[in-house]
């Protein structure tokens, strides 16, 4: 530039040059302008290499929101499973009926499954060259069904604690936070315990992958994870995962990776939380609060505006990076929040959503939400009225959700009251993809496949059923690309069955996850050839169709008739006190006022009776009617409504009990109620009577035995007014068992004047204990002794729960004391209850079959109300457990005779039968229709 200056001042006197010389210096000072222009522009247009990759790397994260998530389209290519580990050896199972969960769940080959590096590598025929050269385990299936794994969608296992170990912070283990409402950064991962009793337990039920779930206390309770079973080489709650989503170990991943689904559960209900706790660190209790459904409703729109207004945002940042308008973005970053990013997924569509919700008002509220914030639900969980909206499911954002039930746990609380048994088989006529999960510990994980039968027998079809607990949770969880099938490039989790896995007590001869078996020594013997096929259910069209009509409150009180006639009756069962007796192929059984008039060969009396009702149980069974101990049924009707229920009593170890009961105890007779719907589904199946002691911790009181069929106490309501004297004694109590123990000694050799007291001090009514550690029963057959050695007189005792009586089995027999085994299906909810018995395949003995080969006199009961229904089937499952060692005739005993017996009951029972259509009372065929009852001298009718 200097140059050009000297010459323009040195050279103006040359006129003709001069010309040519301003020409040149303009030319020269628009060329130099226009180099400085451009080099900005270069430098505007080619910033540096950290700013170039700081956009490169916001422009994929922009693609990165966007992709759906799913597997890599390659997925299926591998050749080996990213969970594999050496433990799996090359397995053949060789002649297997293989149930796949194609076509519909209607697929069915016959041939052999390849297991190879932790994937299914061949179903049916195995070509030779997979296999040579290889050192190949093989399993002969000897034409057994195999199945997928069992997939639990909804579980708390290991979050929650078994046995119950939190610290006493009531309600606080790691299953829920109490801190907030909204909570949607908390993740099940964070707790999980792979030290936890339940995992053993649910393998040995087929169920290998579980959707961790946190608990329900809040509306938003966290992110879910999903896992499988079994035990890893690393022992890390980590190495359970099954395809975790990137986001597990912070924001900042790989964006180039597919993204896999994420999870999370939020809940939708009435509220109340009341389980602040004191933190051991000596802090305040964290907040306690309690919510409307309104209060809820807001709680989840401001949550969801949260996260809208962050993707929003998001959305802005990326819309001006794809159009190259990056000095806008000059000085912001992307909008981020790790407190609300799970809940941005959600928005995205990314997150596989359980919504833990049951009625219409809360289902209405959720479908609306999803439309407002625009998110799809994968699955609504409980569910309990969602068969009586349909149409409203239909309008969830993004499509159907999956309906995930219970079969028949319901009436718990006021949102459960109108659940149905029947809910699984109308939804999924509606065309909703149903789930049949465990919620595990509420239903022990063990027995999800009992589920599924169970909404079997109501009628959900076959093939849907077993879908409902392998493919179809597993789609619902975004892994049905892996697991839920048997297909090749699956992984190998499979379960071969001891018999048709839908019918009743079916159980895993073994149970492969990732190509590893996972029963060490499996004790399990094939069942009978009747039980290798699904069973022909009964038909409850018109059942279901009443539940829907009146609204899951159909009326079950029984059409009573005073004369019937029973024809096709393939056998009937009797009892004289004692003795239970088999008439096989009666044929017809003529019921004149509730009693038996004629079986056989009965002409003459049919010809009689032109008015008596006629049916046809199609080669049922007339069975005894069953007596049911435990369950609080006629004291409770909806156990988390204090209103419908007795109550609890005063515990005495409290000191305050009220002066005016002075030292009577509490009659059960006294609060008893009739009616129930819990009662009523009992006696329509097959459970005619009932005993139930007064509900409370240490001294219960006095138990009643009454007829579930009737309609209040004073129409033959009453069988026994009084039966026993019942107590708890337990190490999860506040007070020692020491005391406690004390406590009951002053009691058998003090003075108090209760007769019931009296009675079990002269050794004419019997002590019920509650109980289930075996050092406190030593304990108590100590105190038995003593009080004979001292008094000369017999103390009638019985243990009651017992889950460890086997430890202690033959000193229980010679002490003459008797146990009612309460959990059939054992699970060690408390420490008193760790070392239980697990059955097969975890052992050749259940507790029952236990005692009873020690000469123990037994009885079996239940604890649930919402189970006292199932009784039959309990007793049943014991038999077929018990490789013949328990025979029908025992199981019957176990629930008639036998707990009548442990329990002390002096009067005659009520000689009431019921009768089965289409099959015994022993399994999935028959249906009670109708109860013959001696006692109302009537025949009460079901259908
Ligand atoms: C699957 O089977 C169920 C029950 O048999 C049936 O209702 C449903 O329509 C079937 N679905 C398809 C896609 O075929
Ligand atoms: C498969 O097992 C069944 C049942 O044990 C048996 O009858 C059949 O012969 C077996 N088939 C083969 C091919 O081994
Ligand atoms: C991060 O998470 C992934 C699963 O998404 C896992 O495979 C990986 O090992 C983790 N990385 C670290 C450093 O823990
Ligand atoms: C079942 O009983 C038979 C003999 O009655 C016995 O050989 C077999 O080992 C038993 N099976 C199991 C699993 O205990
Ligand atoms: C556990 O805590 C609750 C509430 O603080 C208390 O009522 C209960 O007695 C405690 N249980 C034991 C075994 O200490």
């Amino acid at each position: 530039m200097g140059d050009y200056t000297w010459e323009q001042a040195g050279h103006t006197h040359f006129s003709s040059r001069r010309k040519s010389r301003w020409f040149r210096l303009c030319t020269l000072i628009i060329l130099a302008s226009l180099l400085y222009l451009s080099r900005n522009l270069w430098f505007r247009t080619h910033p540096s290499t950290e700013e170039l990759a700081r956009r490169a790397g916001y422009l994929n994260l922009c693609r990165y929101i966007k992709t759906p998530s799913g597997p890599p389209l390659n997925f299926h290519a591998r050749s080996k499973s990213d969970r594999f580990s050496p433990e799996a050896k090359p397995t053949l199972i060789k002649n297997a009926t293989i149930w796949t969960s194609g076509k519909n769940g209607t697929e069915v080959i016959y041939g052999d499954l390849l297991l190879l590096k932790g994937l299914i590598r061949g179903v049916g025929a195995i070509a030779p060259s997979l296999v040579s050269g290889l050192d190949i385990e093989v399993v002969d299936a000897n034409g057994a069904w195999v199945t997928p794994g069992l997939v639990d969608l909804h579980s708390h296992l290991g979050v929650g604690s078994a046995p119950e170990l939190d610290g006493n912070q009531t309600g606080a283990d790691d299953t829920n936070s109490v801190k907030a409402p909204i909570l949607p950064w908390l993740r099940s991962l964070d707790g999980l315990n792979t030290h936890d009793d339940g995992y053993e337990l649910a393998r040995s039920g087929g169920v290998t992958t579980a959707q961790i779930l946190p608990g329900s206390a809040n509306n938003i309770g966290g992110q879910a994870f999903i896992i499988k079973l079994r035990e890893t080489t690393e022992r890390t709650p980590s190495s359970m995962l099954v395809e975790p989503p990137y986001t597990l170990n912070g924001s900042h991943f790989d964006h180039n990776l597919p993204p896999r689904w994420r999870h999370m559960n939020t809940i939708h209900t009435y509220q109340k939380i009341e389980r602040g706790f004191k933190s051991n660190t000596g802090e305040n209790p964290s907040r306690v609060y309690s919510m409307s459904r309104m209060d809820t409703g807001w709680n989840f729109r401001q949550a969801y505006d949260t996260a809208r207004k962050i993707r929003d945002q998001q959305d802005d940042f990326c819309a001006k990076a794809e159009a190259g308008a990056w000095r806008e973005l000059k000085d912001s970053t992307f909008p981020e929040s790790l407190q609300w990013e799970a809940l941005v997924d959600v928005l995205r569509g990314r997150v596989k959503l359980s919504v833990h919700c049951y009625e219409a008002v809360d289902l209405d509220v959720i479908v609306r939400l999803s439309n407002e914030f625009k998110f799809p639900v994968a699955s609504f969980h409980h569910a309990g009225q969602t068969y009586l909206v349909p149409d409203l499911l239909r309008k969830t954002w993004g499509g159907m959700p999956s309906i995930a039930l219970f079969a028949a746990n319901f009436r718990k609380k006021r949102e459960a009251y109108r659940g149905s048994e029947f809910a699984p088989r109308i939804l999924a006529s509606d065309g909703f993809p149903i789930v049949m999960k465990s919620d595990h510990s509420v239903i022990n994980s063990r027995y999800l496949l009992h589920e599924a039968a169970q909404a079997h027998y109501f009628g959900l079809p076959t093939n849907v059923a077993l879908l409902s607990i392998t493919a179809t949770p597993a789609d619902a969880m975004g892994l049905g690309h892996r697991i839920g099938h048997i297909e090749e490039g699956y992984d190998a989790d499979v379960i071969v069955w001891d018999s048709h896995p839908l019918s009743l007590a079916a159980t895993p001869q073994q149970v492969f996850i990732d190509g590893i078996p996972q029963l060490k020594a499996p004790e399990v013997s094939i069942k009978p050839f009747a039980f290798q096929s699904p069973p022909n259910t009964p038909d409850f069209d018109k059942e279901a169709a009443d539940a829907s009509a009146y609204q899951g409150l159909p009326p079950l009180e029984p059409r009573s008739v005073q004369h019937s006639i029973f024809t096709n009756v393939s056998s009937l069962y009797t009892r004289s006190t004692d003795d239970i007796s088999v008439q096989d192929y009666p044929q017809s059984v003529i019921v004149h006022d509730g009693k038996i008039v004629c079986s056989g060969e009965c002409s003459r009396h049919s010809s009689d009776d032109k008015h008596a009702e006629i049916i046809n149980l199609e080669g049922g069974s007339i069975v005894l009617g069953l007596t049911i101990y435990g369950p609080p049924l006629g004291l409770t009707e909806i156990r988390l409504e204090p209103s419908t229920s007795d109550g609890t009593v005063f515990n005495p170890l409290t000191g305050n009990l009220p002066a005016i009961l002075e030292d009577s105890l509490i009659r059960a007779i006294d609060g008893l109620q009739f009616g129930g719907r819990n009662t009523l589904l009992a006696y329509r199946a097959g459970v005619t009577a009932g005993v139930t002691a007064p509900s409370g911790s240490f001294v219960q009181g006095s138990s009643t035995a009454f007829s579930l069929g009737a309609s209040n106490l004073l129409r033959n309501g009453s069988i026994q007014s009084d039966v026993a004297v019942h107590v708890a004694i337990t190490k999860n109590s506040a007070h020692s068992v020491s005391t406690q123990i004390a406590a009951l000694r002053a009691m058998l050799l003090g003075k108090g004047s209760d007769a019931m007291l009296s009675s079990v001090r002269a050794g004419t009514a019997t002590l019920v204990v509650d109980v289930n550690s075996a050092d406190i029963m030593a304990s108590l057959l100590r105190l038995k002794r003593e009080y004979e050695t001292q008094l000369g007189k017999t103390l009638r005792m019985t243990f009651a729960g017992a889950i460890e009586s086997h430890l202690i089995a033959s000193d229980i027999a010679h002490a003459g004391v008797s146990v009612i085994v309460t959990q059939p299906k054992p699970f060690p909810t408390t420490w008193d209850q760790r070392r239980f018995l697990g059955g097969p395949p975890l052992t050749a003995d259940s507790l029952v079959s236990a005692l009873l080969a020690a000469g123990v006199q037994v009885g079996v009961g239940l604890q649930d109300e919402f189970e006292a229904r199932n009784l039959r089937w309990e007793v049943a499952r014991l038999a077929l457990a018990s490789n013949g060692t328990i025979d029908q005739t025992t199981a019957l005993a176990l629930a008639t005779v036998n707990v009548e017996k442990a329990l002390g009951i002096e009067v005659d029972m009520p000689q009431d039968l019921v009768a089965y259509k289409g099959g015994d009372a022993f399994g999935f065929e028959g249906k009670p229709v109708a109860v013959i009852s001696a006692q109302f001298g009537r025949t009460d009718l079901f259908e």
